[in-house]
């Protein structure tokens, strides 16, 4: 082999083992926004139908007769679904076994010996998530809109869903500033992209109320604490939403002007209903059952798995591609209206 072709060989191999990493084309487009602010969406379709499974609702049990004595006539221990007719409320259990816990079945949550009996903490903590289930579609209309969510949009055949979140380790100070990374600079940390940003966008944003600011609204030098940290931080939430829904910074943002809602898509107000549902079944439902679930379930801090973006939407921009479940279960409809039960308003108190 000549010099020559010898390079071009070592370029050809270099080059395709450069591309390996990337997506093949054709791609397919889609205009979002005014000619000219390159708004797009850009998609994939092999990628499209490889996960259209993830995103397909289950069937809906057929209805349930109308009529019939209510649940509570028959049933010692009803908390939350007492309303129900007996029809109804077996349906729902049914439906609650396929959706959470298809290999265990009832006894996931039961006492086999007795149903009314609340040992078993998963049954508590059901109970709890119906009446977190409900708050979202009855008292989070400006996100979740007419389509709503069951127990299947996060948990899609899993005891926990398989999107969701814990704390970070802590790294290890011992007085060296090399020793700790400030919670940021770690490699591969897919929470953020794989990039360099602050690795936990959660904590600060979808459990505590951080301002999700780059620019500061007033001059300096007083009230603006937007820092860079602040920025990159903003960054690695922007980076979990758009993975958490399979799109680009476009869908939401003319990025000629991110911050300005008046040149934002309707998508961002919805986003922004999102971020402060997301805090609030985090803060009022989840960390609440802390006490009542066993170590194993826990995260190498000791704090409960969380929900975020993902863990409903998994990568599409309406989770199960907007079908609409929930409407089709009376049981999820209404708000959390229902009194906590003993064991979790004991727990939420400490
Ligand atoms: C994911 C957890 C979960 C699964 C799985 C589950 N249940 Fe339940 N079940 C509950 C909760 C929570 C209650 C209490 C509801 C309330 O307080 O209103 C309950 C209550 C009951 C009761 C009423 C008992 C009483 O006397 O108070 C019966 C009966 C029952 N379930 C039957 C079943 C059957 C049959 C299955 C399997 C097909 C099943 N459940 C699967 C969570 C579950
Ligand atoms: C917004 C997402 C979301 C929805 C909707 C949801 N869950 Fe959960 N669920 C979670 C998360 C996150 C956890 C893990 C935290 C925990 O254990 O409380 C969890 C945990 C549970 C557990 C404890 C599992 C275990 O093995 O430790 C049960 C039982 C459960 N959910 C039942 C339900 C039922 C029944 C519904 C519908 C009425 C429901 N969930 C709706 C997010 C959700
Ligand atoms: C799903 C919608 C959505 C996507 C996708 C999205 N953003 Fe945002 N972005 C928002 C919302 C909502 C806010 C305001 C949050 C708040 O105020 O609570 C925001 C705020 C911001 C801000 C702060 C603006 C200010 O006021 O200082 C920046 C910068 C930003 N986004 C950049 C990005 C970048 C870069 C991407 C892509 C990696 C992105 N966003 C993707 C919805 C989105
Ligand atoms: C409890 C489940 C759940 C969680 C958690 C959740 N969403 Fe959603 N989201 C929905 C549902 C359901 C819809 C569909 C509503 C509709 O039909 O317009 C939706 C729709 C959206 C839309 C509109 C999409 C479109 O194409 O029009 C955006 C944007 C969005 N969500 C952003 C977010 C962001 C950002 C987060 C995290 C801060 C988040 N969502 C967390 C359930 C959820």
């Amino acid at each position: 082999m000549n010099p020559t072709r010898t390079l071009l060989a070592a370029v050809l191999v270099g080059t395709a083992l450069l591309l390996t990493g990337c997506e093949h084309p054709p791609m397919k487009h889609e205009q979002i926004g005014y000619r000219g602010t390159g708004m797009e969406r850009i998609v994939n379709p092999r990628t499209v139908a490889e996960n259209a499974p993830l995103h397909a609702a289950p069937e809906a049990a057929p209805a349930a007769p109308a009529d019939g004595p209510k649940a509570t006539l028959l049933y010692k221990n009803l908390q939350v679904l007492g309303d129900l007719n007996v029809a109804e409320f077996n349906r729902t259990m049914a439906a609650f076994t396929q959706w959470v816990a298809p290999n265990e079945g009832c006894t996931h949550c039961h006492n086999p010996a007795n149903f009314a009996d609340d040992s078993k903490y998963t049954k508590v903590v059901a109970r709890r998530m119906i009446q977190m289930t409900r708050e979202i579609n009855g008292n989070w209309h400006d996100h979740v809109a007419d389509t709503g969510v069951t127990c299947y949009t996060c948990h899609r055949g899993h005891n926990i869903p398989e999107k969701s979140w814990v704390a970070e380790r802590e790294t290890v100070t011992e007085g060296r500033m090399l020793g700790n990374n400030f919670g940021q600079n770690r490699a591969g940390m897919a929470s953020v992209g794989n990039s360099s940003l602050p690795y936990d966008p959660y904590t600060p944003f979808l459990l505590k109320a951080h301002e999700i600011r780059v620019a500061g609204s007033t001059a300096l030098p007083t009230g603006n604490k937007s820092s860079i940290k602040n920025a990159e931080a903003t960054h690695g939430l922007m980076i979990h939403m758009s993975e958490a829904l399979g799109v680009g910074c476009t869908w939401c943002h003319n990025t000629r002007a991110m911050a300005e809602w008046s040149q934002s898509t309707p998508q961002r107000v919805q986003a922004w209903h999102g971020i402060r549902m997301v805090r609030a079944i985090n803060n009022d439902f989840i960390v609440p059952l802390t006490p009542i679930t066993p170590p194993e379930r826990l995260g190498a801090m000791g704090d409960i798995p969380k929900a975020n973006c993902a863990t409903c939407h998994q990568g599409a921009n309406k989770p199960l591609m907007g079908a609409a479940m929930a409407k089709d279960y009376p049981a999820l409809a209404g708000t959390a209206r229902a009194p906590a039960p003993v064991a979790v308003a004991r727990a939420g108190k400490n």
